[in-house]
């Protein structure tokens, strides 16, 4: 039957999701499959609703694509659909609530505090110490994110956070030496983990410029060797499947200094661009760019 690819939305990652779903549109129609695009929910509701697609590959980044509500509406319409569903996809886009999850069974999470507006982010701050890192707790692609190194900088920090809604998170930072650690992500595919990358930015972050503008950053795939490699791998689907995350996602984690793993967030609907992770990760697997969108396709089967 007919797919719906749903990218777009109305979230601060709309354009990167345009991005994506263009890619995995022409990717699935390579495949022979009748793809069609739909920019954001209640188009594809409405459509849905008509009777017009039998299957939706879901491509929308951030809020209503990636935290539930997609999920929730298409599950009541009885219409199959790539990714997580309800509780995962939920509980993912919330980075709070995510790590609670994690430390309430052991697993590693930066340290952090929940902040809703209004919160005396000074305190926190003086109780996580420096450097720290604040975000927007539902946010995706590094946007109203801060590296924090000094007290003097939080109030901007904190403002730029506050214009994506929810509440922040700040959380102690961690980073690599240059040699060890550093910035990481895991792509799951299905029941496989993909390998890792390592992640180095030509400037000091991976920010929104380093990871849809600049072409500088350098992947690492895989990014460790031996034994680390598969400890990194083992710890991002335990990650996913705390969280009961299925189908397939990218789970993102620091390395420090001393080699310890450190859990940030998992991404149920991961950026499909071509300058995005889970596509160089399969690559490196074996598996190309039409070959992953087929395959993601495929997990709304199982
Ligand atoms: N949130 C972006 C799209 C990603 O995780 O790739
Ligand atoms: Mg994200």
């Amino acid at each position: 039957g007919r797919v719906a690819v749903v990218m777009g939305g109305s979230s601060a990652e709309r354009d990167v999701s345009l991005n994506s779903g263009q890619g995995v549109l022409a990717a699935l129609r390579a495949r022979g499959v009748d793809a069609h695009a739909i920019d954001g929910i209640p188009a594809l509701l409405d459509a849905v609703r008509a009777g017009h697609f039998a299957r939706v590959f879901n491509i929308l980044h951030g809020a209503g694509g990636e935290n539930g509500e997609l999920q929730g509406a298409l599950q009541s319409l009885g219409i199959p659909y790539t990714g997580s569903g309800v509780l995962g996809s939920a509980l993912s886009l919330d980075k709070v609530r995510a790590k609670q999850v994690w430390l309430s069974l052991g697993l590693p999470t930066p340290r952090f505090k929940a902040l809703p507006r209004g919160s005396d982010v000074h305190a926190a701050a003086r109780e996580i110490g420096f450097p720290l890192i604040v975000k927007p707790v539902w946010e995706g692609s590094s946007v109203g994110v801060t590296r924090v190194f000094e007290s003097s900088d939080l109030d901007a920090a904190v403002e730029l956070a506050h214009r994506s809604p929810g509440d922040l998170l700040m959380e102690t930072l961690i980073e690599g030496d240059g040699t060890e650690g550093g910035e990481f992500t895991v792509g799951i595919l299905g029941r496989e983990v993909l390998p890792t990358i390592k992640i180095v930015p030509a400037s000091a972050y991976y920010d929104y410029n380093a990871k849809y503008i600049a072409d500088d950053t350098q992947y690492i795939c895989p990014g460790l060797g031996g034994t680390a490699e598969d400890e990194m791998r083992a710890l991002a689907l335990r990650a996913f499947d705390a969280l009961d995350c299925f189908g397939w996602g990218r789970v993102d984690i620091m390395r420090d200094r001393h080699g310890k793993n450190w859990l940030l967030e998992v991404n149920t609907a991961p950026g499909m661009t071509s300058h995005s992770l889970v596509p160089k990760a399969a690559a490196v697997a074996g598996l190309d760019y039409e070959g992953l969108c087929w395959r993601v396709l495929e997990t709304s089967m199982e």
